[in-house]
């Protein structure tokens, strides 16, 4: 039976920057405050839709792995923040990339998303579905922040990273894989405005509610269990694990779950700093950051983790292939903007306001 193994990589972040120091104007916080809780110091803000990050950042992973987009055989896109209701995000970016050959579907399983979409990827390549799919985890939070809401303005930037997945019958590729899911914590991270409730509650809608102690509780204990038993159920012990990829939503849950689990911290891949929590795109984002700094050597175990809204979360071991360097280059690149990251996050609040009548 085939496994999925990842040949290629990328990522698109908007040029927009939103600063801790911007964020001090904007709403009620401190640099000192958002740095010692979370680890961010700052975020992207885009001044384009989900699918158009997805679409730069599937460029380069194609090139990275010597495809055309016609070879595509499934696209996958893990988003909680879709251009559109309907269709999926993933049917805007296929004409983008040019996939024509590619069935495309939307993933949403929020901040778990990308660990949700490998473990898809790689069923359709192990029953034979599909022999290469494109993995895009692409996310435009700020659309879903408040600024009067300081308790997550702070926390969520935008990006998009992607992988491609090929067949492999040598000893790369994915090893191991687990998600989980508790339903009853559902409300404990949440946005509404988008769906089909007619009743919804005036603090939850356009922007995100979050019980950040519950969430950060539920994370350290899930993403910790989720590794392990990753790591056990591929037959390998935690000393084995050369890197440990985890869904970037706060330096010390990241720390925590380390620790849980008994990794060093040098095995243990953290950006959160210049990205924020990007929900689905931050394991790809993280990962193609994590090659670009040589973090990943030839047959290395990776281990991605995501913990999220749902309350959702997932881990994956994945054997390292021979290659960590692409084999091609994209010039593919989002249109320039004039806007600043605080720009945009006021015209978003601006929107908010108008549509709440205020
Ligand atoms: C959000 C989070 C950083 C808050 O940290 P915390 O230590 O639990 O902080 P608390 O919520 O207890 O708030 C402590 C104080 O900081 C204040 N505060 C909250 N947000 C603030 C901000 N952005 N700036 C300044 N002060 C803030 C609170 O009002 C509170 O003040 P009080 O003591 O006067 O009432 C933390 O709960 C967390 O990381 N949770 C998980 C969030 C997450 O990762 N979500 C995504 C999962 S995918």
């Amino acid at each position: 039976m085939p496994r999925a193994t990842i040949t290629g990589w990328g990522k698109c972040v908007p040029p927009a920057v939103l600063r801790n120091s911007d964020l001090e104007k904007l709403t009620d916080t401190t640099d000192e405050w958002i740095t010692t809780r979370t680890g961010i110091k700052e975020r992207h803000i885009s001044h384009v839709e989900t699918s158009d990050m997805a679409a730069v950042a599937g460029h380069h992973a194609l090139a990275a792995a010597g495809l055309d987009a016609t070879e595509i055989d499934v696209i996958i896109v893990a988003t909680c923040t879709p251009d559109r209701l309907l269709p999926s995000a993933a049917s805007f970016v296929q004409p983008k990339l040019g996939a024509v050959n590619a069935g495309v579907m939307d993933i949403n399983a929020v901040c778990s998303g990308f660990v949700y979409g490998m473990v898809v990827g790689n069923g359709l390549i192990a029953s034979r579905a599909a022999d290469k799919v494109l993995l895009i985890g692409s996310e435009k939070m700020s659309v879903l922040l408040d600024m009067d809401d300081r308790s997550t303005a702070v926390l969520f930037g935008d990006g998009a990273g992607a992988i491609v997945l090929e067949a492999s019958d040598g000893p790369d590729g994915v090893l191991s894989t687990n998600l989980g899911t508790d339903g009853t914590l559902a409300h404990a991270l949440t946005a509404s405005g988008f769906g089909t409730e007619d009743d919804v509650p005036p603090e939850i809608d356009h922007k995100i509610y979050m019980n950040g102690r519950e969430i950060y509780r539920n994370a350290v204990v899930e993403m910790g269990k989720a590794a392990a038993k990753a790591v056990e159920e591929a037959g390998l012990s935690i000393d084995d694990v050369d890197l440990l990829i985890p869904h970037q939503a706060n330096s010390r849950i990241i720390d925590a779950v380390a620790r849980r689990i008994n990794l060093p911290d040098e095995k243990v891949y953290m950006n959160i700093a210049s990205y924020g929590n990007t929900s689905a795109a931050s394991i790809p984002i993280a990962l193609t950051d994590a090659l670009e700094e040589g973090r990943i050597a030839s047959g290395d175990l990776v281990v991605f983790v995501a913990f999220g809204s749902g309350l959702t979360w997932g881990a994956a071991t994945v054997r390292w292939g021979e290659r960590t360097t692409p084999l091609g280059t994209s010039d593919a690149r989002l249109p320039d903007t004039d806007k600043t990251g605080a720009e945009l996050m006021l015209a978003v609040q601006e929107r908010r306001r108008a549509r709440r009548g205020g």
